[in-house]
């Protein structure tokens, strides 16, 4: 649904998107993630039609934003970093001003607005002027607002910037209603442990390029990060000898005790995990939880960008 060909965009010489490749499927949600200036929302604005890219192309749905941008238009939802509301204008009249600029008409309009509001749970805040809305407030409307259209594809950009954690947690529940639904979404974020949460794939870009794609653990794989996990295991007593009896033991490593757990990581994989619980609890040891830690999104990103600016 979403397909970027060799994109490029300079501005002088800056190399906002340098030569990006890749490609989202129907359904699926993709995590574009990378440090301030990588190029985002650069890329984002052209896949929006509101920029042309220098050289490549971007499909939705087939169609070029370059010689059909009329068509993605109506395929496609935007969601900027920021909106721009207005004083006299409230909920219902802004969602219903787009609906218009999408040429939604009578009843199908009304329906559309209703719906929007229904979902984002502005229903309750109908007559709100936009100008007077809480943040959290305002980044619903704007989901409603590339919604409005029942777009297929939509593209966030950072739509969890700034949001108290209640207001993230329903933001990530709406979107994986959409992706449910069969909506096709990018969204970029800095909050990378929520995105590995919410995406099927990521993308980590620097400078303008794309330096992986894949799933977070694939591109651990590619990357040769040490695939180091970890494990916090909670005894009913004997912590102390329970490290004891860890230390030594193939792969592990970084041995801790903190009151009735022991905290380790080692250099095996899940069924490693598994049998190395059942020869914890043979031993004797009253394990009451045995929690394992997987690499997160942030080691992979520590290791895959080196922090460069432009
Ligand atoms: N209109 C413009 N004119 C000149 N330079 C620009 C323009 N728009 C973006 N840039 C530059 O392009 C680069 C990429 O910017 P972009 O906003 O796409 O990054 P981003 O990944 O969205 O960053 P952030 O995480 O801070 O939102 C930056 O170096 C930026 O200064
Ligand atoms: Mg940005």
């Amino acid at each position: 649904m979403i397909e970027l060909s060799g994109l490029r965009r300079h501005f002088g010489a800056t190399r906002a998107v340098d030569d990006v490749s890749f490609g989202v499927a129907e359904g699926h949600v993709f995590g574009y993630i990378g440090p301030n200036g990588a190029g985002k929302t650069t890329s984002m604005r052209i896949l929006a039609t509101l920029d042309l890219p220098d050289d490549g192309d971007a499909l939705i749905d087939g169609f070029s934003v370059v010689n059909d941008p009329d068509r993605v238009r109506l395929r496609l939802g935007f969601m900027p970093d920021f909106l721009v509301t207005y004083p006299n204008v409230n909920v219902r009249e802004y969602l219903d001003f787009f609906a218009r600029a999408y040429r939604l008409r009578g009843h199908v309009r009304a329906r559309a607005v209703q719906r929007v509001m229904e979902f984002t749970g502005l229903d309750v805040l109908a007559d709100k002027p936009t100008d007077a809305l809480s943040k959290g407030m305002k980044q619903r409307l704007s989901l409603g607002r590339a919604l409005v259209h029942d777009p297929a594809v939509l593209v966030l950009d950072e739509p969890a910037a700034g949001l108290d954690p209640r207001a993230r947690i329903e933001l990530r529940e709406m979107i994986r209603a959409l992706a449910r639904r069969g909506k096709t979404i990018l969204i970029s974020s800095h909050i990378l442990t929520e995105l590995a949460e919410m995406c099927d794939t990521v993308g980590i870009l620097e400078q303008g390029r794309l330096l992986a794609v894949g799933t977070v653990d694939e591109i651990q794989g590619k990357h040769h990060v040490t695939p180091r996990r970890g494990v916090a295991v909670e005894v009913l007593d004997g912590a102390d000898r329970l490290a004891a009896w860890l230390t030594g033991r193939d792969g592990v490593a970084e041995l801790e005790v903190e009151g009735n757990t022991v905290r380790f990581v080692h250099g095996g994989d899940r069924q490693d995990e598994a049998a190395l619980l059942r020869v914890i609890v043979e031993a004797g040891f009253g394990v009451v939880s045995f929690t394992p830690r997987r690499q997160s999104l942030e080691d992979v990103f520590m290791k895959v960008t080196e922090g460069r600016v432009q």
